[in-house]
């Protein structure tokens, strides 16, 4: 599989390539950016020929006629790329946030379905080691799940957005957020709770989700640590928490654990000291998926991350956004 890469940047050189790299059979077609040092890195770091580097993703398109193409560019520059590879029928791949608004992911979506090309979004928190074993666990019945996703940026404007909120919104809150959709399905409900003010951002948006579950969003970008960490209760008695997408402790009433004791004990689970990064962090399982979702040439809806699946994420991302412009700050409340 030939595949065409854009965007030679942090994300691309650090993670999405070496993942694409170890799957085998894969193959690089060209490799894309608008960056001169960025096209002579490409070729000193990949090993590959100059005239498989380019500046214009349209040239290279149509010079390699790649099986796919992988982007990791900016959110604007994602819907363009996303739009001239389904007008080729060239299968995409496009790291979050898929675009800068509901009305250009709307338009993928029509276009990908009226053309019937696989899609895929860089959604990695679906595919990680907890999401994984938390979603077995609960068997698709969660009552609730409170997330706590801490950052320390984006501090500021991002690409060429003119908000701090929303690039923190589609830069950090997208992936929380995205996780509780897919494992507990549509909303029903948000509210939002903020103390937003200057590039400080910190808020909480609790949801009733059409399953009848509901959760909680912790966020801000005031953390030193990056933290994703949640506590969940599945199937009304089993007690499940993660710390870091590391360690996971199961806790479950009326079962009994070692002495024949029933309380206060727990099963843990950790990964292997050999588990690789790009497993836990679910960036080989996206990969795995759009790969397979080719292969088996399974369409516009195919993959597990196909545009359409981005519909309730963005939506979701749009009342958050507007709810902490509309609602005033819990320091404003108080103060008043
Ligand atoms: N899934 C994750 O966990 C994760 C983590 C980090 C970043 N990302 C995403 O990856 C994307 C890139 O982030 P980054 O940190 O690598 O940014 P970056 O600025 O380091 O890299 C972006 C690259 O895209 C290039 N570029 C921009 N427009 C282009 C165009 N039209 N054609 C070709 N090249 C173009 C730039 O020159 C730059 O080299 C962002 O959308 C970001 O949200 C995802």
């Amino acid at each position: 599989m030939k595949i065409g890469f854009i965007g030679f940047g942090a994300h691309m050189r650090e993670y999405l390539l070496p993942t694409w790299r170890t799957f085998f059979g894969v193959e690089i077609a060209g490799i894309c950016d608008i960056d001169p040092r960025k096209r002579q890195e490409a070729v000193a770091l990949c090993g590959i020929r100059n005239d498989i580097v380019f500046d214009d993703y349209r040239a290279m398109m149509d010079t390699t006629k790649p099986d796919a193409i992988v982007a990791a560019c900016y959110p604007n520059e994602h819907f363009r790329i996303a739009r001239e590879s389904i007008e080729r029928s060239i299968p995409v791949f496009i790291e979050k946030p898929l675009a800068s608004t509901m009305a250009q992911v709307e338009d993928l979506i029509e276009q990908a379905a009226r053309k019937n090309i696989v899609t895929a979004v860089g959604m990695n928190f679906r595919f990680a080691e907890v999401t994984k074993r938390l979603s077995e666990i609960a068997g698709g019945h969660f009552n609730t799940i409170s997330l706590r996703q801490l950052a320390n940026k984006p501090a500021g404007c991002l690409w060429d957005y003119t908000s701090p909120l929303k690039s923190f919104l589609h830069a950090q809150t997208i992936h929380g957020l995205d996780m509780l959709i897919y494992l507990c399905g549509p909303v029903d409900k948000l509210d939002v709770v903020h103390d937003n003010h200057g590039d400080c951002i910190i808020f909480t948006t609790v949801m009733r989700f059409s399953s009848g579950a509901h959760g909680s969003l912790i966020t801000s970008n005031t953390s030193p640590h990056f933290v994703f960490d949640f506590d969940a209760i599945c199937r009304d008695t089993v007690h499940v928490t993660a710390r870091s997408m590391w360690d996971i402790t199961v806790s479950e009433i009326g079962k009994t654990y070692v002495n024949g004791e029933q309380k206060k004990w727990r099963d843990s689970w950790t990964p292997s000291p050999l588990a690789s990064g790009f497993d836990r962090s679910g960036f080989r399982g996206e990969i795995e998926d759009f790969i397979a979702t080719i292969r088996a040439n399974r369409g516009a809806s195919g993959s597990s991350t196909a545009f359409a699946t981005l519909h309730e994420t963005f939506r979701c991302l749009e009342e958050i956004e507007a709810q902490c412009q509309s609602n005033p700050t819990i320091v404003k409340e108080l103060a008043s």
